[in-house]
């Protein structure tokens, strides 16, 4: 039986174990540059002992911010601040990854704590693009602009240059951000994506823009170094059955073209979704999703105690469990899991300088 504190081996990467720390945005950098707020806080996850850390959803391109704040790799400046970050968390024994995304007709928001709501056009806000003219509305009501097909073709250059960046910066897992309403997830989505070219329409036309970006990233990125996808394979609009059986198949494509993990997720393409919100719901979703598309997968979405993540790894739900708020509560949240869990020597996910103190003087 497989346990949470298991390695896992993909492609030539291995993980000291199957906790995951998910992309989580700051919203705290400029001009999309990283700044000592993120290598504090990335470098301090990974001494916690996760055993991929995987940085923030990081714009292809500056349109593609979700906000303001949001970290970018579309210029080499960028790149080369993240190296040291990516030393950091090699030292303290987890992989270093990095989502890289575009936000389409969410981005120019701002930051959740300072509205969460489009930033009016007259202010700092730029044109949004988007499969077709149709707002996610709600909070987020500007119109986006519909792709032409050049915006598309370059959308999937800045995607690959991106990559190859990350790549220089010293990254070994890359997930591309297909997930949560932005620009990938508004081409599968009807909600979003009312085309009537090669790029909406039909399911096939629909994953287009997905799979071709998977098929150039692909060229760039190593085969020897995991290349993952986020998606929202259901909506929790009414239509799941149909939206997931379309997104399993996306997923076998998505394994044909060369994808090595899917982290199963929400599509946050509509704001009129009734999520069912609770302990590990996504779960059986994902396990769905593996069996019958063959992919290894990820998820996350409330898996916050350390007896739900063994169960969902032991249950062969999940390759991988992605804890998030559970990890900013606590970046030591693997060491907290292997105590509850009865591991007899866990001190190995604590760096020594914490580790001699707390196994030897061990408080409460
Ligand atoms: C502060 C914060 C920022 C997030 N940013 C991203 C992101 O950049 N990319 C992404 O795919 N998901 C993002 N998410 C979603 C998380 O990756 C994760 O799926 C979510 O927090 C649910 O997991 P949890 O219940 O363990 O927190 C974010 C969540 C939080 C709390």
């Amino acid at each position: 039986m497989t346990a949470l504190f298991d390695s896992y081996t993909l492609k030539g990467v291995t993980l000291r174990n199957r906790i995951a720390v998910p992309p989580m945005c700051q919203y705290s950098a400029e001009d999309g540059l990283l700044n000592d707020w993120h290598r504090v806080h990335l470098a301090g996850l990974a001494r916690g002992g996760s055993g991929v850390v995987i940085v923030e959803a990081t714009a292809v391109a500056p349109e593609g911010r979700i906000t303001p704040g949001c970290l970018g790799l579309w210029n080499d400046a960028q790149a080369q601040a993240f190296a040291p970050v990516v030393a950091a968390i090699k030292a303290a024994g987890a992989v270093p990854g990095i989502q890289i995304a575009h936000a389409g007709r969410k981005a120019s928001a701002n930051r959740p704590w300072e509205g969460d709501d489009h930033i009016a056009d007259d202010a700092r806000g730029w044109q949004t693009l988007a499969p077709s003219a149709i707002p996610f509305g709600a909070n987020l009501p500007k119109v986006p602009k519909a792709m032409t097909l050049d915006d598309i073709a370059r959308v999937r250059q800045d995607f690959v240059a991106a990559a190859k960046r990350a790549l220089d910066a010293g990254f070994e897992w890359l997930e591309l951000h297909f997930a949560h309403g932005y620009l990938a997830q508004s081409f599968f989505s009807t909600h979003s994506n009312q085309r009537d070219d090669a790029y909406g329409g039909s399911l096939e036309n629909r994953s287009r823009f997905l799979l071709e970006t998977l098929a150039a990233v692909r060229e760039v990125w190593p085969e020897h170094l995991p290349l993952t996808a986020r998606f929202g394979v259901i909506e929790y609009d009414g239509r799941d059955e149909q939206t997931l059986a379309e997104s399993i198949e996306l997923a076998q494509n998505f394994k044909r073209g060369g994808l090595d993990m899917l982290s199963v997720s929400i599509g946050f393409s509509t704001p009129n979704a009734a999520i069912p919100w609770a302990p590990a719901f996504l779960a059986p979703v994902a396990e769905r999703v593996r069996r019958e598309s063959g992919l290894p997968v990820s998820s996350a979405w409330g898996i916050d105690t350390p007896a739900l993540a063994q169960q969902v790894v032991a249950a062969e739900q999940l390759d991988l469990v992605m804890v998030g708020r559970a990890q900013l509560a606590d970046p030591h949240w693997p060491y907290y899991a292997a105590k509850k869990l009865g591991l007899e020597r866990p001190s190995w996910t604590l760096p020594a300088p914490y580790a001699h103190w707390l196994e030897r003087y061990a408080v409460g």
